[in-house]
């Protein structure tokens, strides 16, 4: 089953998500590309454990998710996030049993290593989201990232660093597994045991309360004011607010077709969670004007969010406009 950011709770729960097979072992595969890992791996198990993956191409999700469809795997949920954000803000802590990480993308150049995922702070998270006993399995043909993976995990000071044992013959079998084999490359494997769980916490959506769905229509962040007979939205500038750990952007102002209100575009980042979010300013009835968070694109309401609805309704004020609720 595909799965969107906004489907899941923060923290969400092996037995939400897995209602049939409770209680089989939990395992994250991060980049899981065309898919072809799980199949077989799943297969060396009696029953298959509970799937999680993440990858951050849309055509790799495709693929992946038709294949596992094709091999029966139904307790198997795929989404399109970076890896760091599904972890941090959708798995529980002590919930895991196995992360795998096969081929990750070794960002060579210099310069580039702060896009690597298995930086400390991954290593971190993944131990706080792992079980006792459990693990995070690297294999990768590129020698550099692989020691510098093992370095960084030493660094964590929360995992112990096993590089003798051998990978499973399934990570063998990935696209770029038999791309690298084809062109006669060995492969490095490193098990990587959590020694400690620290309390790394839950991110920007967990903020809010646990069950976001559905909202009621008075919890949708809005305002209500009454514009200026000067009012120009020309007079609209990019700017960029900080609201606590968030930053927001009002990137865009766009009128609506039908001339009685507009849409503001909003980039808001809280961590490593980037949303774009549309902010409609609606006429209403009465003369004044309705500031709301549209639902386009299923937008999780975060602290961030909110004030991305306050800086829409603070430039208007700015503008002119009296205020009357402020709902957010
Ligand atoms: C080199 S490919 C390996 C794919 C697959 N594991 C294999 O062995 O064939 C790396 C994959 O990781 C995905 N990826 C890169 N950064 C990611 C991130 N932050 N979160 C999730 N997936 C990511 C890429 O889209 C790509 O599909």
């Amino acid at each position: 089953m595909i799965f969107r950011l906004s489907d899941f709770q923060f923290p969400d729960s092996a037995a939400r998500l897995y209602p049939a097979t409770q209680g089989h072992p939990w395992v994250l595969e991060v980049g899981f590309g065309d898919g072809r890992f799980w199949p077989h791996f799943a297969r060396t198990f009696a029953a298959p454990p509970n799937y999680l993956g993440v990858e951050i191409s849309g055509v790799s999700l495709l693929k992946a998710h038709r294949r596992l469809q094709g091999a029966g795997l139904d307790n198997a949920v795929l989404t399109k996030l970076p890896a760091d954000v599904l972890v941090r803000e959708v798995v529980p802590h002590g919930a895991l049993d196995l992360i795998v990480v096969n081929f990750p993308d070794p960002w060579p150049k210099a310069g580039h290593t702060e896009h690597r995922l298995l930086r400390a702070p991954f290593f971190q998270l993944a131990a706080s989201r792992l079980k006792p006993g459990g693990a995070l399995l690297l294999t990768t043909d590129h020698d550099e990232y692989f020691e510098f993976a093992c370095a960084e995990a030493e660094a964590s000071g929360v995992m112990a660093v096993d590089t003798a044992q051998a990978p499973p013959p399934a990570a063998l079998e990935t696209k770029y597994a038999l791309k690298w084999r084809d062109l006669g490359l060995g492969v490095n494997h490193a098990r990587f045991t959590p020694t400690a769980h620290p309390p790394v916490p839950h991110g920007a959506v967990a903020a809010y309360p646990a069950d976001l769905a559905p909202l009621p229509e008075s919890a949708v962040p809005h305002a209500v004011l009454t514009l200026p007979k000067t009012f120009d939205p020309t007079h609209f500038e990019k700017q960029t607010v900080r609201a606590g750990r968030a930053t927001v952007v009002l990137l865009d102002l766009y009128a609506s077709l039908r001339r009685d209100g507009w849409v503001a575009l909003a980039h808001v980042v809280e961590g490593e969670l980037t949303q774009e979010v549309l902010v409609g300013v609606t006429a209403r009835e009465d003369g004044s004007h309705l500031v709301r968070l549209a639902k386009f694109g299923g937008p999780i309401i975060t602290p961030g969010v909110k004030a991305a609805v306050g800086a829409v309704t603070d430039w208007l004020e700015g503008q002119g406009a009296v205020i009357r609720h402020r709902g957010y």
